[in-house]
């Protein structure tokens, strides 16, 4: 049996019951190419300080590149008798080079280590998560921009409520997850600061240079706090909060998707390639995908939980509990990118159903805010305006028919005020008509957004 790296002051060697329980190498591999990024920064920072011969800093320079391809084609042995990701390249490296390897751990330790790994590691993260994120807005404002003049209900407690442009509907989208990596960006600004030399908590007595490594790695800083460096995981909960917020977007643009992909909706249709079928029901054609993105949504925000409970009790500087960090992140971070890429590939793969969503559009009195504005325009108090408005509307409820079929006589009896001119105000088409405030759903303000969109993201 091969002695462990730290094994000089033990007797007995571990149990395998606590080698299984206690490795993380299963799972934290993931960082072997940032270990190895934070390795070779951290060997040259030591030959420059003098710390280490050139010669040797050589060599483990080029052991690491050998490694590093070895890892890359599949053919590292990765073994769980050496732990984790830092002392299974440590120990491959002192196989393969000798004498030299054993300098590279010089002021250094596996807890700053892991944090400089997880940290480079997020960074690379969230620069995916970002462009994901813009493929998304892409596809949802290409769709947008098919479907220019469809007019939707707008609906609130999933009542009707108000006629929409569609193309405002699913802009709202696209702000939405604007927000989500506007989150991610100020996170990476928080992340991109240098554990490296912290050491195991208390830096070191050794003339190291911190601002070299950091710089290298191409970080910000160093951390400026060696005990804080070693000890918090709060840019991975970050994160984790950045990307729960992400899901919980794309949970609702899921269960929006799936409603009006219902017979009892019809809006949308998803293309075949994008939909699946029942092993029982013939007939049945689902939008698993969309599901499974609001589904997949509680597991992003089950990691963030997982994390939060994990930091909860812990005492300054390292524990070995901060272990249990990785795998919620890296599911996290898995997950969103596939949330983010199907949700995209879904946009692409749906048409709208016009002639449904026409037929829909004349129940619920969609229009019947507009008719209140109507009649504030013609100088009524909005309280009042709003009292015979849900007075013409029961009495639409009663005859079985909209307010633009009400005769101008009915609509009198109810107020003096209404007059001929109030039948461009009803009606779904001439209701969207009327929006004109900022940011609403009148159809120069949604081209002003769209315009606005397809010029930030670069869509010609
Ligand atoms: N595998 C450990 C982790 O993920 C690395 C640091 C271990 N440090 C230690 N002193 N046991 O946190």
């Amino acid at each position: 049996k091969e002695a462990k790296l730290w094994g000089g002051r033990f007797e007995e060697s571990v149990t395998e019951t606590v080698e299984k329980f206690t490795e993380s190498i299963s799972f934290d591999k993931a960082l072997y190419k940032h270990d190895i990024m934070g390795s070779r920064a951290h060997a040259s920072m030591l030959a420059r300080q003098g710390l280490i011969s050139e010669s040797d800093a050589d060599s483990i320079l080029k052991g690491l590149d050998e490694i590093e391809m070895l890892i890359d084609n599949g053919t590292f042995v990765w073994r769980t008798d050496r732990e984790d990701v830092h002392m299974n390249i440590e120990a491959a490296l002192t196989d393969l080079v000798g004498e030299a390897a054993k300098k590279l751990h010089t002021a250094r330790s596996r807890n700053d280590q892991v944090c400089t790994d997880l940290r480079l590691w997020c960074r690379d993260a969230i620069d995916n998560i970002l462009s994901r994120i813009k493929r998304l807005q892409v596809a949802l404002v290409m769709l947008a921009m098919k479907n220019e003049g469809l007019i939707v209900p707008g609906y609130t407690h999933l009542q009707r409520a108000q006629p929409v442009l569609l193309q405002h509907l699913l802009l709202a989208y696209v702000e939405q997850i604007e927000r989500d990596a506007g989150r991610l960006v100020d996170c990476r600004v928080r992340i991109n600061f240098c554990p490296l030399g912290a050491c195991a908590l208390a830096g070191t007595g050794l003339p190291i240079d911190r601002f070299m490594t950091s710089d290298a790695l191409g970080f910000t800083a160093p951390m400026r706090n060696s005990i804080d460096a070693v000890s918090d995981r709060d840019f991975v909960l970050e994160l984790l909060s950045a990307n729960s917020i992400t899901a919980i977007h794309l949970s609702r643009l899921g269960e929006e998707w799936v409603l009006w992909a219902s017979e009892e909706f019809g809006f949308l249709n998803p293309s075949d390639s994008v939909s699946t079928g029942s092993s029982i029901m013939p007939q049945k054609k689902n939008p698993d995908p969309m599901e499974l993105v609001r589904g997949k949504s509680a597991r992003v925000v089950g990691d963030l939980v997982s994390l939060l409970v994990l930091c909860k009790g812990l005492p300054q500087a390292y524990n070995r509990d901060l272990q249990e960090d990785k795998e919620p992140v890296f599911d996290s971070v898995k997950t969103i990118l596939g949330m983010l890429e199907v949700s995209a590939e879904f946009a692409q793969n749906v048409t709208f159903n016009w002639e449904r969503i026409k037929s829909a559009l004349p129940a619920g009195h969609l229009d019947a805010t507009t008719l209140a504005d109507y009649l504030v325009k013609k100088g009524m108090a909005f309280r009042t305006s709003h009292d015979i408005v849900g007075r013409s509307v029961a009495l639409c409820v009663t005859s079985n028919c909209q307010l633009q079929e009400l005769s101008l006589d009915e609509l009198r009896s109810i107020s003096p005020v209404f007059d001929e001119d109030v039948y461009e105000f009803l009606g779904v088409e001439n209701s969207v008509k009327k929006f004109s405030s900022y940011g609403s759903t009148g159809s120069e303000c949604v081209s002003d957004q769209l315009n606005y969109w397809v010029a930030k993201l670069g869509i010609n």
